[in-house]
């Protein structure tokens, strides 16, 4: 599938996106998210597609946002447009069933901080810096930043870069658990490649069943999201002749 504003890459069970408008620093455009939303379509129903990663073309930036020229002049049948691909778009992310794993450079800005939020590992190099500018911009974050930057990092972190639209660079971001883990750019892919691997080696299904009662239990009581857990346990692992 040839497209504009991302690259599609299918390495074994191994799928690579990478945003790919270098000239803007790419700037997350309508375009970009039709983009997104068609290959996160098809790698949802895709069987062969195990883990993702994800990362952004070029040397100075993962994403710098939402690209602002477009939505800072749009008419607003666009915005309708582009509201309606923001909803859709976001939820295929934090629906995907596949782990996720974001690969950081540069400038991870806005929206593309919350599309890197949307994944389930971050690993990024010593050059990154993180920031949420919707503040400064007069703007409230529209792809669930004020959701997800909390769950990751605690309300108190998260208060203060969405507040205060205060930038912080790599080694604060793993300080606070922004991200897993910073290496060397030219280790960055390879070192996502060796998580996926990791994660290739297990069953698949008992993956996505992890990923899916982390992700969907944080919204219940401690005792649903813990029963949820008895339930599959009970059900998967009495399949493995083992113990619940
Ligand atoms: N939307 C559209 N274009 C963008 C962009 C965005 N979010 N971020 C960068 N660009 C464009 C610039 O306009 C510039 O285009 P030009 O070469 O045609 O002038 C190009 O990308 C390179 O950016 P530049 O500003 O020259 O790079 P820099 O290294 O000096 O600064 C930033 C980098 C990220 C600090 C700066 O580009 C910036 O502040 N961008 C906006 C960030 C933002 O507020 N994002 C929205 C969050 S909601």
């Amino acid at each position: 599938m040839p497209f504009e504003t991302i690259i599609y890459e299918k390495n074994g069970a191994i799928a690579h996106i990478s945003l790919n408008r270098v000239h803007v620093l790419n700037a997350y455009n309508i375009k970009m998210r039709d983009e997104l939303y068609e290959v996160l379509s098809a790698i949802k129903d895709d069987d062969e597609v195990k883990v993702v990663i994800l990362s952004g073309q070029g040397e100075k930036a993962f994403c710098a946002g939402a690209d602002l020229s477009e939505f800072l002049s749009a008419p607003s049948v666009i915005i309708a447009r582009q509201i309606r691909f923001r909803r859709d778009i976001w939820k295929l992310f934090y629906t995907l069933p596949q782990p996720l794993i974001a690969a950081l450079h540069g400038y991870v800005l806005g929206s593309g901080l919350e599309m890197a939020l949307f994944c389930d590992i971050r690993i990024c190099t010593p050059d990154t810096l993180f920031g949420m500018p919707e503040v400064s911009l007069g703007i409230i974050p529209g792809a669930g930043g004020t959701q997800t930057l909390p769950r990751i990092v605690g309300m108190g972190k998260a208060m203060e870069l969405l507040l205060t639209g205060k930038w912080i660079d790599a080694s604060e971001a793993l300080e606070i658990g922004l991200v897993n883990r910073v290496v060397e750019k030219k280790e960055l892919i390879p070192t996502c490649e060796e998580i996926a691997k990791t994660i290739l080696q297990f069953d698949q299904t008992v993956v996505q069943r992890i990923k899916d009662l982390v992700k969907n239990s944080l919204d219940l009581t401690f005792s649903e999201g813990f029963y949820r857990e008895a339930m599959w346990a009970q059900m998967i692992n009495f399949k493995r002749g083992g113990n619940a």
